[in-house]
């Protein structure tokens, strides 16, 4: 039975470029997204900017543009970027639009209609050169349990604790390095406490990785609090109904999104049923795609919205660690960052690719983007250990049989290694552990070069074998695509050479498909990818 898949990566804040931590969630989700359908199930992939919030104000303000103009610049450049590395959305739209404003509201309303929603007059800390609130990532202190200095108003990175922004030890405001004043505001509250044993549920049936689990049971421990769904001017975002100058908080309208951006993608396909993907009952699997920063909201707030307002929820959270840099943050300050944009003026897309996903393993641990390992992965793997499998036995097949392969499989032993080792291949890619992908096709790739160099193709030459000749070097190029065919979610750009090379299209990897040779005549050699050296991956820090 095929399934059908909704797919979603976390919006990406609409005040700055993809980089290269963006694009390990994007990255990994369209592998995972493009082998869901080459295996044959119906997958919608979506994304969008999330366009609202205070950052996004001070930003525009810093630029001195018009915040609609802003968000429309980045909107561009992000599905820019996105398109050039061959994130195949099905629609990317944004949270500034007209769909999740009428959802946002219609749900709002539902939420207060079950008096799931109260409000109260609480402290925040205020910056007082500014004039505004401080959103918990404006205000940087010492954390009240570890007392690990330089953290952000609402979690420690270094003990993991959430905390309130009062709590801090000796905030200072990130605009002005002044100390916020505290100032009382009335704000609306979701009761998150009554779905406790709601939620507790639902984190232990399946939708989190084990090594999640005992983290989110932490928060239950702690004990859940209600949620702070307003904020005040100054503030990009959409008004609360019935309310003097309050917006809704970002993270509300960014979830809803989720929702609002498949609803304009069945607007625009119409033979796509919006409720079959998000009713109650649904038989539809849904799978978000998040770093570990975002767990909180997409563990709790957000399932406990779905619940409360009678939708599915999600079947899956595929979790990620977080980029590094030559073993630091990501910083632009520090000038630790790359750029989507920068990377591709340089490299090509599919490189990246490859690298993340060799780098990913299930399981929440960072990763580390090293520029010397980068160029050896990819001239190793790609260059010396497949490319050179093609090119070695294309010469032979292009100069002496003038593109055509034999009619037989030279090697059926060895060929039955490569079919059958799709079993192994598929569980991998359905968990996600795509590194593993990676180990058991460069095992049959080093297999196939000791095919090559155990026959000698170079010697049958002279000795004018040419029936063996043939075979050998047919045996190289069918082994090629089966390669590629299972690299095929991976390197798609590669790939689509390598079926203009071959003279078909790779389908996935059955016992059927890859018992007789793949192709029976191929298009002459050109390069179908090129060595990098390490001078010319530095060109991409900026
Ligand atoms: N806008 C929110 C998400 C709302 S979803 C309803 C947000 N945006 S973000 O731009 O900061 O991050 C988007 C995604 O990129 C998150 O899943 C985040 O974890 C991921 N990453 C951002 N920097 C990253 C790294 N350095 N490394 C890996 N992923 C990173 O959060
Ligand atoms: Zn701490």
């Amino acid at each position: 039975m095929y399934k059908k898949i909704l797919v979603t990566c976390a919006l990406p804040y609409a005040n700055g470029p993809i980089h290269l931590g963006h694009m390990y969630e994007h990255i990994q989700a369209d592998i995972w997204v493009r082998y869901q359908k080459l295996i044959g199930n119906t997958v919608y992939f979506i994304c969008a900017d999330d366009a609202h919030g205070t950052p996004i104000v001070l930003h525009s303000k810093k630029l001195g543009l018009s915040i609609d103009h802003m968000i429309h610049q980045i909107y561009l450049e992000h599905i820019n970027d996105l398109y050039k590395f061959n994130i195949n959305y099905d629609n990317y739209y944004s949270t500034h639009s007209i769909e999740n404003k009428e959802l946002l509201i219609s749900i709002y309303t539902k939420l207060k209609q079950k008096k799931l929603i109260y409000s109260d007059v609480i402290a925040q800390l205020y910056d007082v050169k500014h004039n505004l609130f401080l959103p918990d990532r404006f205000i940087i202190g010492t954390c009240p349990k570890c007392f690990s200095s330089k953290q952000y108003g609402d979690f420690c990175e270094i003990c993991s604790t959430t905390y309130n922004a009062l709590e801090l030890i000796n905030p200072k405001s990130v605009l002005s390095n002044t100390t916020p004043e505290v100032r009382m505001s009335k704000h609306l509250f979701f009761d998150l406490p009554i779905f406790n044993n709601i939620l507790y549920k639902w984190i232990n049936s399946g939708v989190l990785d084990y090594c999640l689990i005992n983290k989110v049971k932490e928060w239950f421990n702690v004990g859940l609090k209600p949620w702070n769904i307003s904020r005040d001017a100054p503030y990009f975002g959409f008004l609360i109904p019935k309310e003097v100058n309050k917006y809704f908080y970002v993270w509300l309208d960014a979830s809803i999104a989720y929702i609002s951006t498949f609803k304009n993608f069945c607007q625009k396909n119409r033979n796509v049923n919006f409720y079959e993907f998000w009713c109650e009952h649904s038989n539809t699997y849904l799978y978000h795609f998040i770093g570990k920063d975002i767990v909180y909201f997409h563990s709790l707030f957000w399932p406990a919205i779905l619940h409360s307002i009678n939708f599915r929820k999600p079947s899956k959270l595929f979790v990620h660690g977080h980029v590094n840099i030559n073993g630091e943050k990501l910083s632009k300050s520090k000038n630790n960052f790359i750029t989507a944009n920068s990377y591709l003026s340089v490299l090509d897309a599919d490189y990246l690719r490859y690298y993340y996903a060799s780098k990913l393993t299930l399981g929440i641990s960072d990763i580390n983007f090293n520029l010397e390992e980068f160029v050896q992965k990819i001239n190793n793997d790609i260059i010396n250990k497949i490319i050179n499998l093609a090119a070695r036995s294309a010469r032979f097949i292009i100069d002496k049989f003038s593109g055509y392969l034999s009619k037989k499989i030279f090697d059926q032993t060895l060929n039955n290694i490569f079919i059958n080792s799709s079993n192994d291949i598929q569980i991998a890619f359905e968990q996600l552990n795509i590194s593993l992908v990676i180990r058991k096709v460069i095992y049959l790739a080093d297999l196939a070069n000791i095919f090559i160099h155990n026959n000698k193709p170079w010697l049958l030459t002279k000795k004018n074998n040419y029936h063996d000749l043939q075979g050998i070097c047919s045996m190289g190029i069918h082994l090629f695509a089966i390669i590629m065919a299972y690299l095929k979610p991976i390197l798609p750009a590669l790939v689509e050479r390598t079926e203009l090379f071959l003279n078909t299209k790779l389908v996935w990897v059955n016992h059927v498909n890859y018992s007789k040779l793949i192709t029976s005549r191929i298009n002459s050699f050109t390069h179908l990818a090129k060595r990098i050296e390490l001078t010319q991956v530095k060109l991409i820090m900026i």
